[in-house]
């Protein structure tokens, strides 16, 4: 076979054959096929997409081309959590913790940034000694004992979506619904969890700007991994604004802290209990999702899910006194208020525009091989549905940079709407896909 009549045929709107799409995976993960090829195949999916079969065609074959994790033998059922990106979103740092905490053990392998949104392992990164690369035998020993493990792909595990991750965050191929449902089940089904729950963010916040097109991913993941015979829900939720306040590395981690010590901000701590109901319940624990929001309630009210988090943070060598003290996380010497340019009702903040100030700042990446700088971000003052008055603060920029404030002023001013009426309130969950 031919790369370059793969890609041809791809642009021109043919559908891959389960053997052409077998072939591109293997030579891509063994570096056969260069990059720039793989680039151009991309956006020709982005462009052209894929059917149900070329997705699980896809979706198989990446999770194929490494080890698949069976890990049954350390615990009888395991969970994980996955989200399809959005501003920040810290909502792993909560809920992972929070199934652990009621005796649900927890293999979850996350991603870096990606295009404008974060990712879990960046934020992790910003604990001083935090190691996210772990061995398959360290990743496996860890879901026996804290019962929590939150670490890179290694590179045994979906090496072809660790790749191709990184080579979609900066070729603008991220927003295509098929390569994002493969990428993420490929690692769904690698990492060996029983009970996956899925959160497919949908608003100007997220890679699927509108609800049809979250509904037709969540449906895409949710058959892909019951054909894969696991147990997958999907929770609709809304990305018309960033989740909670803080956007950007340390700073999220300090939110997701704060959430665990009773004191996050509303919707962090609501979809927490929602993603985290959804896993207690297909993972048998209770009935109901009511029954199951009540204990993880108690898991979060007693502290046993920030000692989970706690034991998780030891156990992969971050330093605990530094999450026990937040604000000794990184932490960015400018600080620096953006005032309300007008009175009245904040009726959008556009999320997109915002992650990309972040990576602006250093807290993203714009090509593979940068670094990123976890201190610096944005915490919001107020939300959508806030009443502000001119002057006041909206939001303040943690920079590295008096410099890199001045450029981003205008940016984050077209970010924000603020009208004189208040806004109907969208809901934080639109909808919940159990079945297909
Ligand atoms: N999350 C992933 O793991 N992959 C994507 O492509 C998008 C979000």
């Amino acid at each position: 076979m031919r790369m370059v009549e793969i890609i041809a045929a791809k642009r021109d709107g043919r559908p891959l054959t389960t053997a052409e799409i077998e072939w591109v995976v293997k030579h891509y993960t063994a570096g056969d096929i260069p990059d720039y090829q793989m680039a151009a195949l991309a956006m020709a999916i982005v462009l052209r997409g894929m059917d149900d079969r070329e997705t699980a065609d896809l979706t198989i074959a990446m999770a194929r081309s490494g080890d698949m994790l069976d890990l049954h033998d350390i615990a009888p059922l395991t969970v994980d959590k996955h989200s399809t990106g959005g501003v920040g979103d810290k909502t792993t740092l909560v809920v992972a913790p929070l199934v652990a905490a009621v005796g649900l053990p927890v293999a979850k392998m996350s991603g870096r940034g990606l295009g404008f949104s974060g990712g879990t392992i960046d934020k992790l990164e910003s604990i001083p000694g935090f190691r996210t690369s772990l061995s398959t035998e360290e990743f496996r020993r860890a879901v026996h004992e804290p019962g929590l493990v939150v670490a890179a792909q290694s590179g045994d595990l979906a090496p072809a979506d660790k790749k191709l991750y990184a080579l979609r965050d900066v070729t603008a191929t991220v927003e295509s619904i098929p390569l994002i449902a493969a990428s993420v089940m490929s690692k769904k089904l690698a990492s060996g969890a029983d009970c996956i729950v899925l959160d497919v963010k949908y608003g100007r916040g997220a890679f699927m700007q509108t609800l049809d097109d979250a509904r037709q991913l969540a449906r895409t993941m949710v058959a892909i991994g019951h054909h894969a015979g696991r147990k997958v829900t999907a929770v609709l939720s809304s990305m018309q604004q960033p989740l909670g306040f803080a956007i950007g590395n340390a700073l999220e981690v300090r939110e997701a802290i704060a959430a665990l010590r009773g004191s996050g901000p509303p919707d962090l701590v609501e979809l927490s209990l929602v993603l985290g109901s959804e896993l207690v319940r297909m993972a048998g624990l209770r009935d109901s999702v009511d029954a199951a929001r009540l204990l993880l309630r108690e898991a979060l009210q007693s502290g046993a899910a920030w000692e989970k988090f706690r034991a998780m943070v030891v156990n992969q060598g971050g330093d605990p006194t530094v999450i026990d003290e937040p604000e000794r996380l990184p932490t960015a010497p400018v600080q620096v208020a953006f005032p309300a340019p007008r009175s009245g009702f904040i009726t959008a903040i556009d999320g997109q525009a915002l992650g990309m100030v972040v990576n602006g700042l250093g807290g993203g990446r714009s090509r593979k091989e940068d670094t990123i700088d976890h201190a610096v971000g944005l915490v919001l003052h107020a939300k959508v549905g806030d009443h502000v008055t001119a002057g006041e603060p909206l939001l303040t920029v943690h920079a590295a940079h008096q410099a890199d404030v001045d450029q981003i002023a205008e940016r984050i001013r077209f970010a924000y709407t603020i009208h004189d009426k208040p806004p109907p309130l969208l809901p934080l969950v639109e909808d919940i896909i159990r079945e297909i």
